[in-house]
């Protein structure tokens, strides 16, 4: 390792997601096996700005691995996006004598990291931490897993409902502008309808799938709906419109919220976060910046930040193909 690095900063931004713990477990245990100093930042950006650390030592990361949330806790600075906030981040770093930065968040955390470094020029890499996996650069951003699997236990008894009583339920999921949550969770759950909104299927379509579906009859239906849905009616205005377009259906709403944020961690997100973690401290200490940390294919890859931040993570046709024909 071309080592000039000694002390790393390490901050989790923007919405939790379970697996942060992890990723922190990993970066610290990683920091002490290289024999560099880690600190913790609590509350993201704005406790960089006012010097809010912790030194972190591998005890101090024992029996986090399985918590969700994150011990550091999270903000969205409106102060970091200030030249002036930056700057007192930057020198509350230099009094620390901290000399590189991990970053474990979405992209607004990342176009964080890449106005700090082009203004001081100080290192900083990114681990994909958030549950809408819409991260370019990554198959799974850390969370992602667990957030589906909370997602799916609580469809399915939702459904358990929506059977005895015969009713048609819509159930908004989180995901911000994507959809990915809504159709693996949808397709996962045997949801008979997923909007998202990388695909608008348009109010007509939904009538005419409701209405095969009661014909081929089935008495009851789940339809999950992408909070970031384009369809152009929110979840009870859509609600609403079925039931006056389609009085056979008595229809309920569950908007599911911030539980789909908590939980303990999947193995899979532990397994990811802890790789990824590894991964940015060695990335840190060969002298590298501006990269985000990803698993491509399971192998642990690194791309530009820049690009992680710009490019779009497309969402699977193959699976949209295979969700349409799920719900004949
Ligand atoms: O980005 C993660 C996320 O949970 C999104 O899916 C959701 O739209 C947003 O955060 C909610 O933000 P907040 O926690 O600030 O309400």
């Amino acid at each position: 390792m071309g080592n000039k690095i000694k002390k790393i900063g390490l901050i989790t931004s923007g919405g939790d997601a379970p697996g942060m713990n992890a990723a922190i477990r990993a970066v610290v245990r990683a920091c002490t096996y290289y024999k560099v100093e880690c600190v913790g930042i609590y509350r993201g950006y704005q406790g960089m700005i006012e010097g809010d650390f912790e030194p972190l030592s591998a005890r101090h990361v024992s029996n986090i691995i399985n918590r969700g949330g994150t011990i550091l806790k999270t903000d969205r600075s409106k102060e970091f996006r200030t030249k002036e906030g930056r700057q007192k981040a930057y020198n509350q770093l230099k009094n620390a004598e901290i000399d590189g930065l991990i970053l474990i968040g979405g992209d607004g955390t990342f176009n964080g990291g890449l106005v700090f470094n082009k203004e001081f020029n100080f290192p900083c890499i990114g681990i994909p931490g958030t549950i809408d996996n819409d991260i370019f650069g990554t198959n799974y951003t850390i969370g992602y897993d667990t957030a589906l699997n909370t997602i799916v236990q609580v469809i399915d008894k939702i459904r358990d409902t929506a059977s005895s009583h015969n009713r048609l339920f819509f159930v908004e999921v989180m995901g911000r502008d994507a959809g990915f949550i809504a159709l693996n969770a949808g397709v996962g759950a045997g949801a008979e309808e997923i909007l998202i909104p990388e695909e608008n299927l348009g109010l007509d379509r939904l009538l005419e799938s409701l209405k095969r579906s009661k014909r081929s009859g089935k008495s009851s239906s789940i339809v999950v709906v992408a909070e970031g849905d384009k369809i152009g009616k929110n979840v009870f205005e859509l609600a609403d419109y079925v039931e006056q377009n389609l009085p056979q259906y008595e229809v309920r709403v569950s908007v599911l919220g911030h539980m789909q944020r908590g939980g303990s961690p999947s193995c899979f997100d532990r397994v990811l976060a802890s790789r990824l973690g590894v991964k940015a401290v060695e990335l840190l200490l060969d002298g590298k910046t501006n990269l985000m940390v990803g698993m491509v294919n399971n192998e642990i890859e690194a791309v530009e930040l820049k690009d992680a931040v710009k490019g779009r993570h497309e969402i699977d046709k193959e699976l949209l193909r295979v969700s349409d024909i799920m719900s004949i």
